[in-house]
């Protein structure tokens, strides 16, 4: 089975009834498993995503090869993304390497060099029907351990929006309606007027970042809004580490390493399983 890009892998989750598709950070090779035993138990398609950081410590084609093949041998319809990538070389890596899907993040540029940077990477997508994600506003928090300050955080406007998606044709875009990357201290208040608005006005799919921390109240609305990706980072590192500690305290160094991971990634399962539920 090949990998899906963003389209294909929207449309089998609508067919399956689902509003969305999460798209979740692989942290680590060993988080891998679990991902695909959510998809498999919920019934739903599979988007991966990878950063610039998890790529190069694992390696483009290791990630390909691996994702390609537990897609087969699970029968689970999955796209592998690159998340957050401001470098078009690297790009061009996943792209050679086999990511069905890639997202170009101009959001740090101004409007213009975002576009054209953001258009290059189109073009370099189509021929091999790869998707392409882009992001307008500024999102905060903490992207790969690099910090957004709070002065930063810059809302994106419909008509920026709709200019962008007229300018770049991009198959989704990330907006900031509200939410930060990271953990937080409250929950996030997502400006639903604006997210409806940017949808009416851009017919993009809309990709909502820093899915930890957003209220499961708020996920269920954003997703009729124009939500159709909701990325979710933190919440399994969280989960991973903190499972890992408790194990690992507990453990003798002759114990097999398995017994550490196995409640790691069965926690990750879980929090995998408690989004997708949201986005029927
Ligand atoms: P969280 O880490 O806040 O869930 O955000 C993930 C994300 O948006 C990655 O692009």
């Amino acid at each position: 089975m090949s990998l899906l890009n963003f389209n294909a892998i929207l449309d089998v989750a609508q067919q399956r009834q689902f509003k969305a598709i999460g798209s979740f950070n692989l942290h680590c090779i060993e988080m891998l498993p679990a991902f695909f035993r959510a998809a498999k138990k919920t019934d739903s398609p599979l988007m991966i995503q990878i950063s610039t950081g998890t790529a190069e410590y694992l390696g483009y084609k290791l990630l390909v090869d691996s994702v390609r093949s537990l897609a087969e041998s699970e029968n689970v319809p999955t796209c592998l993304h690159l998340d957050h990538c401001s470098d078009i070389k690297a790009i061009e890596t996943a792209m050679n390497a086999g990511f069905s899907s890639v997202m170009y993040d101009g959001s740090h540029l101004s409007m213009e060099d975002n576009i054209a940077n953001t258009r290059i990477v189109v073009e370099m997508a189509r021929p091999r029907n790869i998707s392409v994600e882009a992001e307008l506003g500024a999102i905060g928090g903490s992207e790969d351990g690099k910090a957004v300050a709070e002065e930063d955080i810059c809302f994106t406007t419909v008509e920026e929006a709709r200019h962008f998606i007229e300018e770049t044709h991009v198959d989704m875009l990330a907006v900031s309606v509200g939410t930060v990357h990271g953990l937080y201290t409250g929950k996030a208040h997502i400006q639903h007027q604006r997210l409806k608005e940017i949808s009416e006005a851009t017919k993009t799919p809309l990709v909502l970042h820093g899915g930890t921390g957003v209220s499961d109240d708020d996920m269920r609305l954003a997703v009729t809004e124009g939500i159709n990706k909701v990325n979710v980072g933190t919440e399994m590192n969280v989960q991973w580490v903190g499972q890992c500690k408790t194990m690992f305290e507990k453990g003798k160094v002759n114990d097999s390493v398995r017994k550490f991971l196995i409640p790691a990634n069965d926690a990750v399962t879980n929090v995998l399983m408690e989004k997708i539920a949201l986005f029927k």
